[in-house]
């Protein structure tokens, strides 16, 4: 890993986190095409893998193993360059998880409030098994929660609200542009 957290800012992969369904699938593809990268979303690869959607995996094979093979790919794909990649929300709660990205990629929080991302909770629900069989105010806690972890653990904050998503995808293509440039002035 450390040859790769002496790799060239313009290089680094990129790394959307954040909770379920505030749009990092959406927008890392966004601004994948803005910059002719690839990209890359763990849980389908993890879906490809096991030839399974993500709430069978949960029901036939386990959180656990989910768990294992999330943090299986993240790692092996931070050994490559110039990547867009969104990984799920459960992600950054693993320690590992968060010291490889942080060291080897550029990550951005896309932040959300409760107000904005409880209107997106029926169109998400059913194919987020962590979220199924809780209450509200219990999503809210979890919410809250994972919002804790997020905070502490990113190099760019994005609010997201109701945007348009390609004004969005543009301001952090122009955000990382500058950051790129600054970086090689040096
Ligand atoms: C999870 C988030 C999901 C997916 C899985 C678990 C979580 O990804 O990885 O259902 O624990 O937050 P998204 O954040 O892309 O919904």
């Amino acid at each position: 890993m450390d040859s790769l957290s002496n790799t060239a800012l313009r290089e680094k992969n990129i790394v959307f986190i954040g909770f379920m369904g505030a749009g990092k699938t959406t927008i890392g593809e966004l601004v994948a095409k803005k910059l002719f990268r690839d990209f890359i979303d763990i849980d389908e690869e993890i879906e490809k893998e096991y030839k399974m959607s993500i709430p069978n995996i949960f029901e036939e094979i386990g959180e656990q193993a989910f768990r294992e093979k999330e943090k299986e790919f993240i790692q092996n794909l931070c050994h490559y360059k110039l990547k867009i990649i969104s990984v799920g929300g459960g992600a950054f709660l693993q320690e590992e998880i968060r010291k490889v990205c942080l060291t080897s990629c550029i990550v951005f929080y896309l932040d959300i409030t409760w107000d904005a991302w409880k209107n997106r909770l029926l169109s998400i629900i059913d194919s987020r098994p962590v979220l199924q069989g809780k209450t509200i105010d219990e999503i809210e806690e979890l919410f809250y929660k994972r919002k804790e972890i997020y905070q502490n653990h990113f190099h760019s904050k994005i609010e997201i609200n109701d945007q348009d998503l390609e004004e969005l995808a543009d301001n952090i293509v122009e955000t990382l542009k500058l950051s790129w440039e600054l970086d090689e002035s040096k």
